[in-house]
């Protein structure tokens, strides 16, 4: 079993780049179904999901190879099927998000219904009804949705919550239905403003993307594009709160502060100075770190769900105590145990976790248990006496490109060690 192997208790020195959003890129490749030209995609990250996405693509008679490092070529023009196997389904719980894209392009879609993860249930209700609103008629017999629908047409439709999701798989239906159609209570995340620009490069009329209403002119024929990703706000939060944990200076490349100003609110209210500017982030902690104001997860522009594992690892060594209140999954606390065998301090009740300060951390081999859990473990590594052994790297390897390759940049001493493969 592959292991990070990370000695800590050294301060942080340098800058990386920051790889493609995978949160941006996973729907924008389900979005190339909707165009029958050639579409470059630039500034891909190399991530398991990602792999995952270019299978189904594949799988449905697509061609999607890479070329370069992170230049990713779609082409659906021989779009074939528009069935996802359970199988592939079950490698990338965002199958979901195919969904809208494939009905629009085929008339029909069928996907086992995405199961739940680490983080606890995830419903897709939301997905579900606003297809129905725009002429889908689904059946979900046997854990298979079934999608059908000879005509698409526009119309508002009224999220009872900002999901992420639902916005982007009605984004992209509604690209295929006539009309107009508005989707009020839109998720604001800024994947979603990415996801609108793609979509205009392709010579959609999507407006509205990062307020709470979108608006799509759709039945136009889309056109292929090259387009760059945007730069993962949740892996810059990463190597912020690496530096915070570890101390130091680092610098990170590509990273844009209006896409995650309430994890830099956070990070200065405890102690770091943090700035903007030569096109990235830079982040300098040099004296020792105090416990912040409750943190309360909640939609776009709140602060992030994704970040709150990686900034309560920051904090385990300040001075005081900081409340979590997680809102948005339900199940999203599974590293407090991990950290807990570091040294840390967390009592966690229902939906609320307090990290009381402590002296010292001390590596200790410890457990991914979901990919921004496995994250918030390097985090607090960088900051414990001795050595710290990360397994079930595979958390981590759906989200971070190279996690060595960057933290190693920021002067970090940590290594991979792959497992002997059986003979
Ligand atoms: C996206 O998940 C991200 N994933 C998540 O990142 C992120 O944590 C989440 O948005 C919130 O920001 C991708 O973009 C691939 P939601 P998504 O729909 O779309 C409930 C990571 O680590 N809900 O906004 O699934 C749901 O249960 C991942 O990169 C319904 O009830 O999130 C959750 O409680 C983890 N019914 C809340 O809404 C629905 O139909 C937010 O979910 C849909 C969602």
């Amino acid at each position: 079993m592959s292991q990070l192997i990370i000695r800590g208790g050294s301060r942080l020195e340098g800058e990386t780049d920051i790889q493609g959003a995978k949160n941006s890129v996973l729907p924008i490749l389900a979005a190339t179904l909707l165009t029958a030209d050639q579409v470059e995609l630039r500034g891909c990250p190399r991530l398991r999901d990602v792999d995952a996405s270019a299978r189904i693509l594949r799988a449905l008679g697509c061609e999607a190879r890479w070329e370069g490092e992170n230049t990713l070529l779609v082409d659906t023009r021989q779009v074939q099927g528009c069935a996802v196997s359970d199988q592939l389904c079950r490698e990338m719980r965002s199958s979901a998000i195919f969904l809208g894209a494939i009905l629009a392009r085929c008339g029909q879609a069928e996907l086992s219904y995405p199961g739940g993860c680490e983080l606890g249930p995830r419903p897709i209700d939301l997905h579900l009804s606003g297809l129905r609103e725009l002429g889908a008629e689904i059946s979900d017999a046997g854990g298979v949705l079934r999608c059908r629908a000879s005509r698409l047409c526009g119309r508002e439709i009224v999220l009872s919550l900002p999901s992420v999701g639902a916005t982007e798989n009605l984004m992209l239906t509604a690209c295929g239905a006539s009309g107009i159609t508005t989707i009020a209570n839109a998720a604001r995340e800024p994947e979603i403003v990415d996801l609108q620009d793609f979509l205009t490069a392709c010579g959609a009329r999507v407006f509205g993307a990062g307020t709470s209403t979108v608006t799509v002119e759709g039945g136009r024929p889309l056109h292929g594009c090259t387009y760059t990703v945007m730069p993962d706000r949740i892996v810059a939060a990463t190597y912020l709160c690496a530096a915070a944990s570890a101390g130091g200076e680092v610098f990170l490349r590509r990273a844009r502060e209006e896409h995650l100003s309430t994890v830099t609110a956070v990070l200065r209210e405890a102690g770091c100075r943090v700035c903007s500017g030569r096109g990235g982030i830079a982040c300098t902690r040099e004296g020792g770190l105090s416990a912040v104001r409750p943190v309360r997860t909640a939609p776009y522009p709140g602060f992030p769900t994704d970040a709150q594992a990686i900034l309560m690892a920051a904090l385990l060594k300040s001075r005081g105590a900081t409340v979590f209140e997680e809102n948005m999954f339900e199940n999203r606390y599974r590293h407090v145990d991990e950290l807990t065998r570091m040294g840390a301090s967390i009592r966690v009740s229902g939906r609320a976790a307090v990290v009381s300060g402590v002296r010292s951390l001390r590596g200790a081999p410890v457990r991914c248990t979901d990919l921004r859990g496995g994250a918030a473990l390097c985090v607090a590594a960088l900051a414990a006496e001795g050595e710290t052994l990360v397994s079930e790297l595979c958390h981590i390897d759906r989200g971070y490109e190279d996690l060595v390759r960057d933290l190693r940049a920021l002067g970090a001493n940590i290594a991979r060690e792959e497992a002997e493969l059986p003979a």
